[in-house]
């Protein structure tokens, strides 16, 4: 595990150097952990509040998934950067026992749990980049990707 404090984040993002952080998830505490250290990266990569909201929300969606439906994953976050932005990449994963229909998970308003929440859609919608690897009996690896604006 690598723990990143944020001013090692600021020097590493000044070398080039993209920082990893992994946060276990297992409890309603540790989604909050994770929210968190998504907030405190993105903030220090210079994100606006409003953008810094978004990430976290999304963050803790997929964290109260794995709790919910997997018991136990983690969520990695990792600065990154395309051509022009830095941005925050989250990987969300776990062993559970996957979706098995992604296209009907990713539908508005679909829960197999009868929860409000914004889901998967709604986390589709706060950030840049989107993907889901899921297989049935396997686990579940959703990765997403936030530029900042
Ligand atoms: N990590 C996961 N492992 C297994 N199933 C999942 C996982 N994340 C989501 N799902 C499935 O996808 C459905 C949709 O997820 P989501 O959009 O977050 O809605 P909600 O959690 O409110 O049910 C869930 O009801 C669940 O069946
Ligand atoms: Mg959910």
């Amino acid at each position: 595990m690598i723990l990143v404090g944020n001013a090692v984040v600021e020097r590493n993002l000044a070398a080039g150097v993209e920082s990893e952080i992994h946060v276990p998830i297992a409890s309603d505490q540790d989604v909050v952990v994770a929210r968190h250290k998504g907030r405190a990266l993105a903030t220090e990569l210079g994100f606006s509040g409003r953008d810094t909201t978004l990430l976290a929300t999304a963050i803790s969606e997929l964290a109260r998934n794995i709790v919910s439906y997997a018991g136990r994953g983690e969520i990695v976050l990792r600065t990154t950067h395309n051509s022009d932005r830095p941005g925050v990449m989250v990987v969300a994963r776990d062993k559970g026992p996957g979706i098995a229909s992604i296209e009907q998970a990713l539908r508005e308003g679909y829960s197999t749990s009868g929860s409000l929440g914004l889901g998967l859609p709604g986390v589709r919608r706060l950030v840049d980049e989107f993907e889901i690897v899921s297989e049935f009996g396997e686990g579940t690896t959703v990765t997403v990707r936030k530029w900042k604006g």
